[in-house]
C-alpha cells in the first residue's frame, strides 16, 4: 500500500469540492489498515476515514492522512429457514449490496434502495428513508479500536442508534473505523413496508398489486429519482440538514400561525419536514454564486456550477438556517459533516 502526498478528494467527495489531503492511502485489507493508523499516529497526523464520500462537506484542505476504505467482501450465514445472517465488510457500495440482497431474495433492506456511500459507513447515522432504518435488521458491527488496535463488537443496543444518529456521531466519534456489518434478513414472508405515502402512489402507477420486496425496490428507486439530483451530474450530499423535532408546546404555537405545516407528532414532540421550512422562506431553487438549493426538494443543496468551494456550500447552508430561525423560531441542523 502506498501513502500519498497532496492527493486530490475531488472525485471522492459527491458534492465535487476540489480540496486535497495531505497524505492519502486507500485500504484493502486490516493490515493496510493498521498500517496506515501506525503512520498517522507516528506523524501525529489526524485520521479521516473516507467511504463513499456522500456526506462529508470539506471546507478546506485535509492536513492529516484520509484513509479511504476499500475492504471487501460479503459472507452468510443461514440462521434457520426463515432467516439469514449476512455480513459486508465496510468498502462494499452500499446499493450494490441492497441489490446482491434482492437477488438472493433476502428481505429487510428493500427500502433503503439507491442511497449512495458504503456499508461500513451506514451504521455511522443509522441510515434511513422510505419507513426503513438500518437499525430494524442490524445485528452488529465489527469496528478497530484506534487506540489499541484491537478488533470489538457493537450490536444494535450499544450502537444507541436514533434518527440519523449512533454512538459513532457521538461519545464514539473518532475512536473506532467500522469493518463490517452484519444484518439479519427475512428469506420467506417477508415484511413488505408501504406506509410511506409515496410508495403506495408509485406502487400503483407500476401496477403491483401484491408487491415483493423487488417491486418496493423499484418504487423507491423510481421516487428517489424522480427528486434527488444524481451526484454523478450535480454535486451534493443528499438532505443537508435533519428534519427537526420540536417540543409539541411550541408546534402548537407555530401551527396558530402556519396552519398547512406538514407535522409528524411522536410522543410529546413534533418532527417536521426541514423541506417545506426551507420552501417557505424562499429557498427552493435559489442559487447564490456557484451553489443552490435544489429545485425538486429545497432540503438538498447543491455544487449547481461544479465550481463551488465548501465554504461557499457552508455558507449557504448558515443563511438558510438563518432564515429558517428568523421566520419560524425552529434552528435546524446540518446532517453532512462538516471537515
Ligand atoms: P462518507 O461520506 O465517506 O463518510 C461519512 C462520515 O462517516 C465521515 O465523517 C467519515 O469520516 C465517516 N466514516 C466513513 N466510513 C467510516 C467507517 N467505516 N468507520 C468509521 N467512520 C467512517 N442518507 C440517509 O440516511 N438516507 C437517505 O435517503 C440518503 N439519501 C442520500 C441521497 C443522496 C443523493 C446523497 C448524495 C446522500 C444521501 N444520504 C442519505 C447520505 C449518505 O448517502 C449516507 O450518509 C451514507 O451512509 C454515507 O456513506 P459514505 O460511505 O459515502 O460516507
Ligand atoms: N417538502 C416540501 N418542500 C420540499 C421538500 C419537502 O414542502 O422542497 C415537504 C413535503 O411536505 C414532503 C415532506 O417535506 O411531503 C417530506 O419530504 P420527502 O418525502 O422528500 O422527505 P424528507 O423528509 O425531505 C427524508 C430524509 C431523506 C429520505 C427521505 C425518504 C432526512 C433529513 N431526510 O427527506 O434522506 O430519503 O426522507 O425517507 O431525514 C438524506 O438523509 O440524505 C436523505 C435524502
Amino acid at each position: 500500500m502506498k501513502i500519498q502526498e497532496n492527493y486530490s478528494l475531488k472525485k471522492l467527495n459527491t458534492f465535487g469540492v476540489d480540496v486535497s489531503a495531505k497524505y492519502f492511502a486507500e485500504v484493502k485489507d486490516i493490515s493496510d489498515l493498521k498500517y496506515a493508523i501506525e503512520f498517522a499516529k507516528i506523524n501525529h497526523f489526524e485520521i479521516l476515514f473516507l467511504g463513499g464520500g456522500s456526506n462529508v462537506l470539506f471546507t478546506k484542505d485535509f492536513g492529516g492522512l484520509v484513509i479511504k476504505l476499500d475492504l471487501k467482501g460479503i459472507s452468510e450465514a443461514s440462521l434457520n429457514e426463515n432467516e439469514v445472517l449476512v455480513t459486508a465488510k465496510a468498502g462494499e457500495n452500499w446499493h450494490e449490496f441492497v441489490q446482491f440482497c434482492l437477488d438472493k431474495n433476502y428481505g429487510g433492506l428493500e427500502n433503503l434502495s439507491l442511497i449512495p456511500g458504503n456499508v461500513g459507513t451506514s451504521p455511522m447515522q443509522n441510515i434511513g428513508a422510505y419507513g426503513t432504518e438500518i437499525k430494524d435488521t442490524f445485528v452488529n458491527c465489527k469496528v478497530l479500536n484506534l487506540e489499541n488496535l484491537q478488533i470489538e463488537e457493537f450490536d444494535n443496543v450499544t450502537c444507541r442508534f436514533g434518527y440519523r444518529e449512533s454512538v459513532f456521531k457521538r461519545e464514539g466519534k473518532g475512536k473506532y473505523v467500522i469493518l463490517e456489518v452484519t444484518f439479519k434478513l427475512s428469506r420467506k414472508n417477508h415484511q413488505i413496508k408501504t406506509e410511506y405515502g409515496a410508495i403506495k402512489t408509485e406502487l400503483e402507477k407500476l401496477g403491483v398489486e401484491n408487491p415483493s420486496i423487488q417491486d418496493i425496490s423499484r418504487a423507491v428507486i423510481n421516487i428517489r429519482q424522480s427528486k434527488l439530483p444524481d451526484p454523478k451530474i450535480i454535486g451534493n450530499a443528499g438532505s443537508f440538514f435533519k428534519n427537526p423535532t420540536i417540543p409539541l408546546e411550541q408546534f402548537l404555537k407555530v401551527q396558530k400561525e402556519y396552519p398547512q405545516m406538514p407535522n409528524y407528532p411522536n410522543g410529546d414532540a413534533v418532527k417536521i419536514p426541514a423541506g417545506w421550512l426551507i420552501e417557505q422562506c424562499g429557498w427552493k431553487g435559489k442559487q447564490i454564486v456557484n451553489v443552490a438549493s435544489h429545485d425538486l426538494q429545497a432540503l438538498v443543496i447543491v455544487n449547481k456550477t461544479g465550481a463551488a468551494s465548501g465554504k461557499e456550500i457552508y455558507d449557504f447552508s448558515t443563511l438558510i438556517i438563518e432564515s429558517v430561525l428568523d421566520k419560524f423560531g425552529i434552528e435546524l441542523e446540518r446532517e453532512v459533516n462538516i471537515i
